[in-house]
Order: C-alpha cells, then structure tokens, then sequence
C-alpha cells in the first residue's frame, strides 16, 4: 500500500513536517508521497517522494485510490487493501471547529471515500490508524483518547480536542511533539 499526502497548507509549518516525519516513520518512506508541496520540499525531501504537482494531476487510476474523508459514509475496512493501491489523506492541519476542508480535496479527485470513525484526527493519527487497519486490526480493536491535554508550563496546559491512539497505555504521538507544544508561542 501507497501512502499519499495532499499537501494543504500555505506553507512548510514545523508542525506539518513533525506530523510528516511520523508518517514517513510509521509506512516507510518508499511508500509516502507527498503531493502538491510547492515550498519549502528540501525540508522534507527525506520523508518520501516530495512532487510540487497535486495528486489530481498524477494521471493515476481513481479506481486504486481511497480518500479517507471523514463524511465518507463507509469506514475503512482490512478488506480495502484487497481493492486500493493508494490511500490519500489530506495533509490539513486539524481545527476547531472543523472547517471541513478535506472536501475541497473530494472536489479535485473522483475516487472512493472511507472514514475513519467520526471524529477528527490529525493526518499523522489518521493514518497510523489506516495503516493498523491495512495491517489486519480491527478498528473496533484500536484504543483512542477523544483528547490531549498537555502540560505547558507551571500552571499552564493546552488541550488539543482531536482524538489520538492510545498503546501500552500511552498516546501515539510525533517524536518532539510534546517539546515543540511546549515552545510553541501561540494556539
Ligand atoms: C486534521 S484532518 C483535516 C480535518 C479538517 N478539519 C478538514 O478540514 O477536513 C487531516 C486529514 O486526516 C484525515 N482524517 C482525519 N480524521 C479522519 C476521520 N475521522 N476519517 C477519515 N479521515 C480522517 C483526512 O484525510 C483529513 O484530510
């Protein structure tokens, strides 16, 4: 299975490319492909395949692809692998209240959709839980926490109302998140 990230953002965030370095950790980088970078792609050129071109225009078969798109009416299931080559995510970073902008994704490409449940997740979240899926477990079976709340200062924290895997009784996080959390100025 191929992993593909539409790149959405205006620019290359230190957020985006810790969320990246995650995927590329988590499926390997000879199965991520990052689309549609048009800045800043040396920062990331070790992740995967980086291309300034949108996924749109790869002239691939919509017919191997999956969009997974939280108003997808069915959800991802192990039996997709059977059927998708690709599986496309929208490299958004998460906001509340949602503004929905994996639709704008939908609009560009006429492929098939899945969800991953019905709360919003972060790229990297969603496709950790897609690749466990991909994996054979069962959705039913992975562990999730419907929030992070996290410790920024001595009487400070910052809680981030997007739900994340939980393994071994831990979250599944980016390697650095919590330290750039942490130094981050502004939310
Ligand atoms: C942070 S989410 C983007 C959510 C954002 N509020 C929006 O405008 O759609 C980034 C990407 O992760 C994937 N994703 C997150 N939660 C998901 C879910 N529950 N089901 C399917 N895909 C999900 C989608 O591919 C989505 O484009």
């Amino acid at each position: 299975m191929k992993y593909i990230i539409e790149h959405m953002e205006d620019e290359m965030y230190d957020w985006c490319i810790i969320e990246y370095n995650h995927i590329s950790k988590v499926v390997g980088s000879e199965n991520l492909l990052i689309t549609n970078v048009k800045v800043d792609a040396e920062k990331i050129k070790h992740l995967g395949k980086i291309v300034p071109e949108s996924v749109s225009e790869l002239g691939l078969d919509l017919k191997q692809v999956c969009l997974l798109d939280p108003e997808a009416k069915e959800r991802l299931d192990t039996e997709d692998k059977k059927e998708f080559d690709y599986l496309l995510f929208g490299g958004i970073l998460g906001d509340f209240p949602r503004k929905e902008r994996t639709k704008e994704l939908a609009a560009k490409i006429a492929c098939q959709k899945r969800n991953l449940g019905d709360k919003q997740m972060s790229t990297n979240t969603a496709v950790y839980v897609a690749y466990l899926i991909m994996k054979g477990k069962k959705f039913e079976d992975i562990h999730f926490a419907e929030e992070l709340e996290i410790v920024t200062g001595a009487n400070e924290s910052v809680t981030l109302p997007f739900r994340y895997v939980i393994e071994n009784s831990e979250v599944v996080l980016p390697d650095g998140f919590i330290e750039f959390m942490k130094h981050k100025e502004d939310f």
